[in-house]
């Protein structure tokens, strides 16, 4: 599909009101996004884990307003009125606009909650435009019933690739991949895809515990970080290795092979963390107590030959990553040795998932 598929048709019989709910997971890279160019068209392929636990739940209820020379909406996070994220969601409106144009017909109340804690440290940005893209696509459908279940998945991940880029792989399950790739079918820029080959069964089950080494504010954003790609030293190399290692990585997950699995997806998190150390001006995201649970669970997997590995995303936090059949061994080893090193002992399971749910409203 291309941009033209998702430009809307004419709309008449708009609703006066409504109400719509979805509940998106996050995702969890094993190639890595970094590095994009206008308008969020990433600079390498990706793959996901879409998550199962961590999710964002949002509603949107929507009234025909009178005059329609603005966006027009209330925003609620957990109940409480949020004008911070206002600046976002109107950025994100304006990239949309041209793709929904109703969407300056109504005034909306927009409520949304985590299922995580807040101030976990865990990003809610792909979860919750996730989300929020779902509603409007579900009020979009409204206005045209017929379209197709496909044309209505690729265009809700294009949008929430407009609010974030990640986004974009939290819509379907259970592996999602996300940007051109000449060896991948249907890959696309501007949405991501269902993976197209064959997955082993033990990735359908995998477990992601996510060690919440910090909680507090990062010192560098995604978008910043992202920017710093451009003119990177080693920026070319970089993207060249995200393009081979989605290659590796389609008879890893044919087979199941986890220790190839874990070589490449500890390698992409690495990776990522040395891109930020070596951008200009470098900057380090991981804290001590990451690179403690990491020693800890190479000593472990070394000493036990149990099949875990960890990967991060841009921030202090792993994410421990196993099969389900490990997971008793894998939880115990968590909470003697790896508990010790999250804020406040806290971790949160959670497991592959088959992505955004509607909610009945
Ligand atoms: C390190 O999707 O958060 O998690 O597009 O600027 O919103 P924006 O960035 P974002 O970047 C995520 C980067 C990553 C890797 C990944 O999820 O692929």
């Amino acid at each position: 599909m291309t941009e033209n598929d998702f430009m809307p048709g004419d709309y008449q019989n708009l609703p006066k009101n409504g109400k719509v709910s979805w509940k998106a997971p996050s995702n969890i890279a094993l190639v890595k996004y970094w590095g994009k160019r206008p308008v969020q068209i990433p600079a390498n392929p990706s793959i996901s884990f879409t998550l199962d636990t961590c999710a964002t739940t949002t509603s949107v209820s929507f009234e025909r307003k009178e005059k329609k020379d603005n966006f027009s909406f209330d925003l609620f996070f957990e109940g409480k009125s949020k004008d911070d994220f206002k600046p976002k969601i109107q950025t994100f409106l304006e990239r949309i606009e041209k793709y929904l144009p109703f969407l300056k017909e109504y005034h909306f109340i927009i409520q949304t909650s985590n299922s995580f804690p807040h101030s976990s440290g865990i990003a809610s940005s792909a979860s919750g435009m996730a989300a929020l893209s779902l509603c409007f696509m579900d009020i979009e459908k409204q206005l045209f019933p017929s379209m197709e279940e496909n044309v209505f998945h690729a265009k809700a991940s294009y949008l929430a690739r407009l609010g974030s880029g990640s986004a974009c792989r939290s819509i379907k399950g259970s592996l999602v991949q996300w940007g051109n790739h000449a060896n991948i079918p249907d890959s696309s820029d501007l949405y991501g895809v269902e993976y197209p080959f064959g997955v082993n069964p033990v990735f359908k089950s995998y477990c992601d515990t996510i060690l919440l080494v910090h909680k507090g504010q990062k010192q560098v954003s995604s978008t910043v970080g992202h920017q710093l790609m451009h003119g990177h030293q080693y920026a070319q190399n970089r993207f060249q290795q995200a393009f081979d290692n989605l290659d590796k990585l389609k008879p890893i997950l044919a087979s199941g092979d986890l220790e190839e699995f874990i070589k490449l997806v500890e390698s992409e998190a690495l990776t990522l963390h040395a891109m930020m150390m070596t951008s200009m001006p470098y900057f380090m995201l991981m804290k001590p107590d990451t690179l403690q649970i990491i020693n800890k669970i190479w000593a472990y997997r070394e000493a036990t030959k149990t099949p875990v590995c960890f990967t991060l995303d841009a921030g202090a936090n792993v994410h421990l990553l196993y099969p389900e059949d490990a997971k008793e061994k894998v939880l115990e080893f968590i909470k003697d040795t790896l508990a010790e090193h999250c804020e406040n002992g806290q971790y949160i399971h959670d497991k592959v998932g088959e992505g955004a749910i509607k909610i009945n409203t």
